[in-house]
């Protein structure tokens, strides 16, 4: 078994300080999202934002994408934030729209069906104990289910078990789809689902974790023999290096895992992946857009960093204590949601639709470059909820 390094955290001196973020300052910072949410509402009540912008402008599309589910998401926030029923009866709209996609399996060919019915089903059953909410989540976990090969343990990321391109490809950011599974056992009682999420994060850590506590964006698996075969950026910069935002679906997804597993190693994983992901981090704590760099004129990826406030702030809960990082990880989520909310939102970008700007989507395939990404929206708003509220996780 291979051993993965911890760098431990370098910048002590930076993130061992308590940034000045008072509760006055994250509400301001959720009433300008709110502020957003208001202004799309009518846009996006049967129609859903791309994931990325076009010249910070979301085209609104069809149910049809992997992120539809992080605008609804973020109408269950501003719901559970305000009260106002007005999010909630645009949410409970859109859920009859993914009951219609998991029952006529409208584009489920991806893991992604737990970013989907996470933050539209799990969130709604959570919320308004909905039975029907419960049922379609239900339904999204089975079709998930079927990702999964048993002889090699993972849930295949994309396409058909025969896709020439995808076939036994397992892909860090997997760790965020898995809490639809651990919910499912939860609700059913069938413990088949908790296994197949169990068996998956285990193999990421195995696999997808480098020894420098880095990650492979993706890699592949023989589904027939179980055998391990190589890892594949499809992403990030190259193949050997560390894209940005699958490491913070890293470190936001092991902690998740051990929520439910209560797998320590799971907790030892992720500090290290966090610190390797921290000591990449340029002077406003906003990640490049793949780890590989640290200065110069590189996009950043405000996606990347919004998933990581997240992530750290999940992680610190988990710690005790008496752990010395405890703080610190909550220190550089601080950071990160200030340099966020100072410097990266639309505000000075009236026409925008979205919420934070300079993110990218795919940079390898020219894609949402420098442009809002609705997941960033979404994670952005998701942490602010955190530090002012004890918020009971969708995930
Ligand atoms: N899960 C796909 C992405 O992060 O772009």
């Amino acid at each position: 078994m291979k051993e993965i390094r911890n760098e431990g955290i370098q910048n002590i001196s930076k993130y061992g300080q308590r940034p000045e973020l008072t509760k006055e300052f994250c509400e301001e910072a959720i009433a300008y999202i709110l502020k957003k949410v208001d202004q799309n509402l009518e846009t996006f009540t049967y129609k859903y934002p791309a994931p990325a912008s076009i010249n910070n402008v979301y085209p609104a599309i069809d149910n049809i994408e992997w992120t539809s589910s992080f605008w609804t998401g973020m109408l269950w926030l501003a719901y559970e934030v305000t009260g106002d029923m007005k999010y909630r009866k645009v949410a409970e709209i859109q859920l009859e729209s993914y009951k219609e996609r998991v029952e006529e399996r409208i584009a489920t060919g991806t893991h992604d069906l737990g970013f989907l019915y996470t933050l539209s089903s799990v969130a709604a059953y959570k919320l308004t104990n909905s039975e029907v909410a419960k049922e379609i989540g239900i339904k999204a976990a089975d079709l998930l289910m079927e990702r999964y090969f048993e002889k090699a343990g993972i849930i295949q990321a994309w396409g058909g078990e025969d896709d020439p391109v995808n076939g036994g490809r397992m892909i860090i950011d997997c760790c965020m789809n898995l809490p639809l599974l651990y919910w499912a056992t939860e609700v059913t009682g069938d413990k088949k689902y908790y296994e197949a999420a169990f068996s998956h994060v285990k193999m990421a850590e195995k696999y997808i974790i480098r020894e420098d506590a880095s990650s492979y964006h993706t890699f592949f698996m023989d589904i027939y023999t179980g055998q391990p075969k190589y890892g594949e950026t499809v992403q990030g910069f190259s193949d050997q290096s560390c894209w940005a935002r699958g490491q913070a679906w890293g470190i936001y997804g092991f902690p998740l895992s051990y929520n439910y597993t209560g797998d320590s190693g799971l907790i030892d994983l992720a500090k290290k992946v966090a610190n390797y992901y921290i000591n990449r981090l340029p002077d406003d704590s906003i990640a490049y857009w793949d780890l590989i760099f640290t200065s110069g004129p590189e996009e950043r990826d405000s996606s990347s960093a919004a998933i990581a406030a997240c992530g750290l702030l999940e992680l610190s809960k988990s710690l005790p204590l008496t752990d010395k990082d405890k703080q610190i990880y909550e220190n550089v989520s601080m950071q990160i949601i200030k340099s966020l909310a100072d410097q990266y939102t639309s505000k000075n970008v009236p026409e925008s639709n979205g919420v934070l700007l300079h993110a990218v989507y795919a940079k390898p395939h020219n894609s949402g470059i420098d442009e809002c990404n609705i997941w960033g929206d979404y994670y952005y708003f998701e942490a602010l909820v955190r530090l002012i509220k004890d918020w009971k996780l969708f995930w």
